[in-house]
């Protein structure tokens, strides 16, 4: 019997963590805490929130005193933190948001690991889950390491990277017991349309502009979310101490072709002609210091765990589309109120 707490268990891949550690293991306790902010939906989980080893404490991680109280409240053997502002565009917004959160946020986590452990280290883990963007932006050639040196250039990246110093600071300085993982961008279900895979699956269906920043010709590498969920399972249980993994899919895209693959396959799924989805393309103002591209090089997860992703890019995608059409209710649900004038604000120009 273990306990383990999930942060950011609302949100996209943390529901999945959730849902996949509820479900494999019967005997974990798991405790998931979230703030609920726009981005966090009970909704997500609502197929296993009946379920006796699941349980859900909305807490806020900048709030040290409720933090500290669930790790008196529960035993924890382990934590699993995905809680995080995680959209660069809002950070390009609203910076101090993700400094309080990211950085803070997880400062409070791991003094109230490190009080509640101090007598004995002994199988507890603090796993931080965090991205490939601290990383920097790559040219044509190459792929992110974990060796790579850090190089943030985006609010969003920076307060990830800070929060990364920090949980290394706590192994070097107190012994803290941690790992970290490095992901590539996540697409499939539950995630908040303000993405691009499900923000222009949305405007497809409602025959909205869909807005390319720059050229389109910016490049990323795309992890199906169930793969992410089962490769945290993977680091969590067999995970060196103190070591960090790079979890990718081998699947670069350059955003544009990206784009007009999910305009054909929506054409197919809503039964419109041909090209039609594409005539909503629409080149706006660039995204301000917009990383060209990531490729995570994820080697070591492979070889020393034996992780890989499962599933092909337009396998994946047509799943994922399904999954949108599919929860119509889902999405309109997280696409009205506050969304509204988030929206309103970052596409004005388009
Ligand atoms: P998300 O925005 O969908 O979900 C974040 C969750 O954290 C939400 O449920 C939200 O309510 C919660 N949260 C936010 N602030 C909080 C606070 N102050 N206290 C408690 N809970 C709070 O994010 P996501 O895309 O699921 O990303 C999860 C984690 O994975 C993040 O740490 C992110 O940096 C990292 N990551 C994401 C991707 C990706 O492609 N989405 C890739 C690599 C790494
Ligand atoms: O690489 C991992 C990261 O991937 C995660 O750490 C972040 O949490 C996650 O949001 C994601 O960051 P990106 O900025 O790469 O994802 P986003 O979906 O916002 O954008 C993907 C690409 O599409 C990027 O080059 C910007 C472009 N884009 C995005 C939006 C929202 C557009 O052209 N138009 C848009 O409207």
């Amino acid at each position: 019997m273990k306990t383990i707490l999930i942060t950011g268990g609302a949100g996209f891949i943390g529901s999945h963590v959730v849902r996949l550690f509820v479900r494999k293991y019967p005997d974990y306790k798991i405790v998931n805490l979230d703030k609920l902010t726009y981005a966090g939906n009970l909704e997500n989980l609502s197929d296993i929130e009946d379920l006796p080893n699941y349980q859900f404490e909305k807490i806020d991680i900048v709030d040290a005193e409720a933090v500290n109280s669930i790790f008196k409240k529960y035993n924890f053997d382990g934590v699993i933190h995905l809680a995080a502002e995680s959209h660069v565009d809002r950070s390009i917004h609203n910076p101090l948001d993700f400094i309080m959160t990211n950085v803070v946020g997880t400062v409070n986590l791991l003094n109230a690991a490190k009080e509640a452990w101090k007598s004995n280290y002994e199988g507890k883990l603090f796993y931080h889950v965090s991205t490939d963007e601290v990383y920097g932006s790559l040219g044509v050639e190459g792929l992110f390491t974990e060796t790579t040196p850090y190089d943030p250039r985006s609010p969003y990246s920076a307060s990830k990277a800070s929060s990364d110093h920090f949980v290394r600071a706590y192994e070097n300085t107190y012994k803290l017991p941690i790992v970290l993982s490095n992901c590539s961008n996540n697409y499939g279900s539950f995630q908040f349309p303000e993405k691009l895979i499900p923000l222009f699956i949305n405007n497809i269906k409602n025959d909205k502009a869909l807005p390319v920043y720059g050229k389109g010709d910016y490049t990323r590498d795309w992890l199906f979310v169930e793969d992410h969920a089962a490769a945290i399972d993977v680091i969590y249980h067999k995970g060196k101490i103190g070591e960090t993994y790079n979890i990718g899919g081998f699947n670069e895209w350059q955003n544009i072709d990206l784009i007009k693959l999910l305009c054909s396959i929506m054409d197919k799924k809503l039964d419109r002609p041909s090209g039609t989805s594409e005539k909503l393309i629409s080149y706006v103002t660039d995204r301000p210091g917009h990383d060209k591209r990531y490729a995570i090089d994820a080697t070591k997860l492979n070889k020393e765990l034996g992780w890989k992703p499962t599933l092909q890019f337009e396998e994946g995608l047509e799943k994922t589309v399904d999954w949108y059409l599919q929860n119509e209710r889902w999405l309109d649900q997280v696409t009205s109120g506050e969304y509204l004038n988030y929206y309103n604000k970052q596409y004005k120009h388009a």
